[in-house]
């Protein structure tokens, strides 16, 4: 496994709109295994594939230590309610905001054995989720944010 380079605010990676995995392969593993490892390392709670330059769409997510989700594919099929909770971005390091997003969602996507699976997720989970697959569609937190943090704020915050 290797940690891989987390590209920023800026790189073209992250204004594109990622293609769909056709077909798992050995490539197609090994990445997400590099994405999970190079999440944690970070101490990331998600990593989309084009964050590390790869415009594909597929994205981990990892809110509670030991539950990852794998999304190949990953698509919300079902939004409700509404949340505006902080939210920042490994591709946009030191920018915090507070977005607008449903407090739960479900999402269709296929994991690494190429089976289709449902997951329900609210609060941090279903942000993580909206954010990362977002990213698919180079669409950044800060896109959807209805306050960033300024300065200060942010001083305020993590002390
Ligand atoms: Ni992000």
């Amino acid at each position: 496994m290797a940690i891989l380079n987390i590209v920023k605010e800026g790189d073209p990676a992250l204004r594109k709109t990622c293609r769909p995995v056709e077909e798992i392969t050995p490539r197609t593993l090994r990445l997400l295994d590099d994405m999970i490892q190079t999440m944690r390392k970070a101490d990331g709670c998600g990593l989309a594939a084009p964050q590390v330059g790869v415009l594909r769409r597929i994205a981990v997510v990892e809110v509670e230590d030991g539950e990852v989700f794998e999304f190949i594919n990953p698509e919300i099929i079902e939004r409700e309610g509404q949340q505006n909770e902080m939210e920042g971005c490994l591709s946009l390091p030191e920018q915090w905001g507070i977005t607008d997003r449903p407090m739960r969602v479900t999402v269709r996507a296929m994991n690494r054995l190429g089976e289709i699976y449902t997951v329900s997720g609210e609060g941090l989970k279903a942000r993580a989720f909206c954010h990362e697959i977002d990213h698919l569609d180079g669409i950044l937190f800060k896109d959807k944010a209805i306050h960033m943090l300024t300065p200060e704020e942010i001083e305020e915050v993590t002390g």
